[in-house]
């Protein structure tokens, strides 16, 4: 799931995911202060959008061009308060910080032995910011999709695990979705990790 993936999913069609705010991010960040966001895997930025219209100064971060491109188009109304970073997170560190709020929606992080990747992320969040991290309910997801079996990427209650005396955990649960499934997919649940810096 490189850039030639990501790239090829999102020009296959002229815009993938519905541009809504993704629910999980409206119901847990709709009480916090604007500050600075990150949203880690942005997408076509409908997370990043909805937060900078609410005042949030956010860079949305992405593996690909294409969806960074469309999320830039649709930012004319809030381009002071936004940042588009293509960078690959497994590979790369996220841009300069810290973030009150740092937001990953159903991004695919590789599970790593020493959780580097994962580390340099959880390092964006400021002290006193927040953590929110929602994936798929795997009870959801076939074994494999597209290939790689999602068992391979951090659920939120695996990095909440690795979370150390400086956090405290919010929220850590499994919960139905506010919003309808992605066409073609049965996803009916969230797992969300929902941590505060100390
Ligand atoms: C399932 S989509 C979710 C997009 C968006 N968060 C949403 O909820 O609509 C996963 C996103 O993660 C991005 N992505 C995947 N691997 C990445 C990586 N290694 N570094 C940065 N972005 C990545 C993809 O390009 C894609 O936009």
């Amino acid at each position: 799931m490189d850039a030639e993936f990501w790239d090829e999913r999102y020009g296959s069609r002229d815009q993938l995911f519905s541009g809504n705010p993704n629910g999980v991010l409206v119901t847990e960040a709709a009480d916090l202060p604007p500050g600075r966001a990150l949203d880690l895997g942005c997408g076509e930025g409908g997370d990043a959008l909805w937060l900078a219209r609410r005042g949030w100064r956010v860079t949305g971060v992405d593996i690909s061009e294409v969806a960074l491109r469309r999320a830039a188009a649709s930012a004319a109304d809030v381009a002071d308060r936004t940042a588009w970073t293509r960078a690959d997170l497994t590979a790369e560190p996220p841009p300069a910080g810290p973030f009150d709020l740092v937001t990953a929606q159903y991004f695919p992080l590789p599970v790593r032995p020493d959780h580097a990747a994962l580390r340099r992320l959880l390092a964006a969040v400021a002290p006193g910011g927040t953590l929110l991290f929602v994936g798929h309910d795997l009870a959801d997801v076939p074994s494999r999709v597209d290939g790689v079996d999602p068992r391979s990427f951090y659920q939120p209650a695996q990095i909440a695990e690795l979370l150390d005396a400086d956090w405290h955990v919010l929220v850590n649960e499994t919960r139905p979705r506010t919003a309808p499934a992605p066409p073609g997919t049965h996803h009916a649940n969230d797992t969300i990790l929902r941590a505060h810096r100390r």
